[in-house]
């Protein structure tokens, strides 16, 4: 079995370890933190390995983690090179979702295999088995003999692999911003927009959460095309009209979103094909003109 050091071992290292180990895929070496009591803890936590204070005691392994916060993973490579711990034989991975495999080559010069590996979940919550990780999607790039040990080796904890290419990594993690993140900034800008036609905020949360899961359960069973319903959809020219007075009067930024929201909309309108072509142009006049809208 492989035997794998990490460096900055907190939320994803601890729970990448200990399900490793649990399903013998990499038995833990040597775990080192900023401070000796985190690394202990990891180790703890992970019921394998050896807390380390310094680089120095690290015993060279075939398999290093780097998982600090993505801003301290080139220095932390910097350092490892530095210590003249790694050869031919070794694998190098980091995690990060935007940072690609390039920020391992002080490590690559010293003829490591590196890789990044970045697995599509948050660790904000330990997972503590297989079938809790089952399912998770991971993108991996970089050396091909990294690449080919890393896929198995998230496999065999129930990843599911993809490829990305490094120069893809910062929008392939924009992508995860704007489905996961901006989801959210978007159901609060709807709640915003009721409490600002005089709808309590709290109703409000109550009045959008079946709206909302029917939307999800729709999109993913029927995909953006056929799951679009609404005024664009339907080619209704006026009701779109009167939604950007009503937003113009309120906030322009807010009413510049809708037209930027309302073109990307456009284009599942013109694919799903229920609105008629005249429609279609009334609505792409309305949606990417830049001058308010007259009352
Ligand atoms: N968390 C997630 O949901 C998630 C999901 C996908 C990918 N990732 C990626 O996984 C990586 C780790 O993220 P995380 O959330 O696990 O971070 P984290 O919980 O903040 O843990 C980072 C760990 O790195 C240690 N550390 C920081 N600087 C160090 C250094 N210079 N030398 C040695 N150890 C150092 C910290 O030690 P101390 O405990 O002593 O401070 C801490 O234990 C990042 O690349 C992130 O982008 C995270």
């Amino acid at each position: 079995m492989r035997c794998l050091n990490i460096i900055g071992c907190g939320s994803l290292g601890q729970s990448l370890a200990r399900l490793w180990r649990d399903n013998e895929v990499f038995q833990i070496g040597h775990i080192l933190n900023r401070s000796i009591e985190s690394a202990q803890s990891a180790v703890d936590y992970i019921g394998d390995g050896t807390a380390a204070e310094r680089i120095e005691e690290i015993i060279p392994s075939d398999s290093y983690l780097i998982a600090t916060a993505d801003s301290q993973i080139q220095a932390s490579a910097e350092a490892l090179a530095a210590s003249r711990k790694v050869d031919s034989n070794t694998l190098v991975f980091h995690c990060s979702g935007v940072l690609s495999s390039d920020l391992l080559s002080s490590l690559r010069e010293q003829g490591a295999s590196v890789a990044s590996a970045h697995p599509l979940r948050s660790f904000a919550r330990p997972i503590l088995s297989k079938e809790e990780f089952s399912g998770t999607y991971c993108a991996i790039e970089g050396d091909d003999k990294a690449r080919v040990v890393l896929s198995k080796a998230f496999e065999a904890i129930g990843a599911s692999i993809i490829a990305i290419d490094a120069k893809d990594k910062a929008l392939y993690h924009a992508a995860g911003a704007i489905v996961c993140n901006y989801l959210t900034t978007l159901m609060e800008l709807g709640l915003q927009t009721y409490e600002e036609s005089g709808i309590e905020r709290d109703l409000a949360l109550k009045m959008i959460e079946p709206f909302v899961r029917g939307t999800l359960d729709n999109f993913f069973a029927v995909g953006p095309v056929k799951g679009l319903s609404g005024p664009i959809a339907r080619g209704d020219c006026e009701t779109i009209e009167s939604h950007l007075r009503a937003l113009e009067d309120w906030s322009q930024p807010k009413a510049d979103l809708y037209r930027l929201m309302g073109q990307i909309t456009l284009e599942l309108s013109r694919k799903q094909g229920t609105a008629s072509e005249e429609a279609l142009q009334g609505l792409e006049a309305l949606l990417k003109g830049s001058k308010r809208t007259s009352h």
